[in-house]
């Protein structure tokens, strides 16, 4: 065989193995008191445009494309997943103190606004989640009367 031919060999074999290596699914249905829809207005269009475009990395219920299951499709999800709920879980809002909540609130606006969310790697695959400039301006608004009324409940 060729040298060729055993380092496609070699890599076929690689890239089967792999594919049983499946990270642990994050998928959680119950809602919890911490949800941010049990502490908060959270109108149903603004919760329908973060769950499309936000929930699969910011919440406990990932809703998995196709491609979870050919690695390193996942890998790279889960990754994902795993730093986007530790910045920000929408599940698990109202663990965090008050200041917290005021500066995610507020980190979420400037990610919103300046396009750095949803991660742009992610909106290339998952057209639906791109925020169009209604859905950008519905979800502003909504930051910024949660964060004026939480600033009154202080
Ligand atoms: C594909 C996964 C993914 C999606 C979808 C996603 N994010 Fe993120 N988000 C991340 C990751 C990963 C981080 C961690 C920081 C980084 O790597 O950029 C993050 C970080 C953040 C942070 C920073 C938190 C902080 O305190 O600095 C905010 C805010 C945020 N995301 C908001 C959003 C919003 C709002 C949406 C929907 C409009 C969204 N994200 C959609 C993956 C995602």
């Amino acid at each position: 065989m060729s040298r060729i031919k055993i380092g496609l060999l070699v890599l076929s074999v690689i890239i089967i193995a792999i594919q049983f290596v499946q990270p642990a699914r994050n998928q959680n249905r119950q809602v919890l008191d911490a949800d941010i829809t049990r502490l908060y207005m959270v109108p149903e269009n603004v919760e329908a445009v973060l769950k499309t475009s936000c929930y699969d990395c910011h919440s406990n219920n990932t809703n998995y494309p196709w491609y979870v299951n050919v690695q390193p499709g996942g890998w790279w999800l889960a990754s994902h997943i795993k730093k986007g709920k530790a910045e920000l879980n929408f599940d698990e809002f109202g663990n965090y103190s008050k200041r917290r909540r005021q500066s995610k609130l507020k980190s979420i606006a400037s990610s919103i606004e300046d396009g750095t969310m949803p991660l742009p790697s992610y909106t290339l695959i998952h057209k639906n989640a791109k925020l169009s400039k209604e859905d950008k301006t519905l979800l502003l608004n909504w930051v910024k009367k949660t964060r004026d009324s939480l600033l009154l409940k202080n």
